[in-house]
């Protein structure tokens, strides 16, 4: 299967997906595009060291977000990818694109949705949000994404521990480590063998 990767920032999820490819659990998944709406992404110098291709599409640079929407489903449509992964991706896609990759775009969110999510929690903000309501376990999520923000269908999630001394640095460093890392590339295995489907908002894992 061939996909492509939307992100934004550092791209460790990114890496994790690429290790996958190249020893792990994804050896048959090709990664066709590396999508960023950041130019000075560090993601981007990864998927260089992996002759990954990649692009930059910042909605700014276009005349108006239809264009910017319209050239991106293109350019996706373009590379064959079959399935479009946010990996740290900060923008709110547009309905063409949206629409084009119905139950074919998957993102990883760092908190256990309903908890810590929607407009803005993003980053680092999550991690203060779960540290400020004193919850005793937090951890990541992969859904599918619609129009809104993390409202999607939840394919996976898992846990982390909340202790008592973390700042919110070093608990988005033990989710990132212990789930994120771990479930996204788990999420298109199980995608990429057909295991999943979604009914009435509800996605369903047949392992
Ligand atoms: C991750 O915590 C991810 O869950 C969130 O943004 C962060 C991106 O990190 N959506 P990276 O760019 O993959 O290192």
């Amino acid at each position: 299967m061939k996909i492509a990767v939307f992100v934004s920032g550092g791209g460790t999820n990114l890496q994790a997906i690429i290790d996958n490819t190249k020893d792990g659990i994804l050896k048959d998944i090709e990664i066709v595009l590396v999508l960023s709406s950041s130019p000075s992404a560090y993601a981007l110098t990864r998927a260089a060291d992996s002759g990954i291709p990649s692009v930059v599409m910042r909605a700014a640079d276009y005349p108006s977000r239809e264009q910017w929407d319209t050239e991106m489903a293109e350019c996706v449509k373009k590379s064959g990818a079959e399935l479009i992964v946010l990996a740290g991706y900060l923008s709110l896609l547009g309905p063409k694109t949206v629409s084009m990759y119905s139950n074919r775009i998957i993102n990883i969110h760092p908190s256990l949705i309903p908890s810590f999510c929607g407009a803005g929690m993003y980053g680092i903000k999550p991690h203060k949000a779960a540290l400020a309501r004193g919850v005793k376990v937090s951890g990541a999520t992969v859904h599918f994404v619609n129009e809104n923000y993390d409202e999607g269908p939840i394919l996976l999630q898992k846990s982390a521990e909340v202790l008592p001394d973390d700042t919110p640095e070093v608990l988005q460093k033990r989710i990132m480590e212990q789930c994120e890392w771990k479930i996204l590339p788990k999420a298109i295995r199980l995608i990429a063998d057909g295991k999943v489907t979604i009914d009435n908002n509800i996605a369903y894992v047949r392992e």
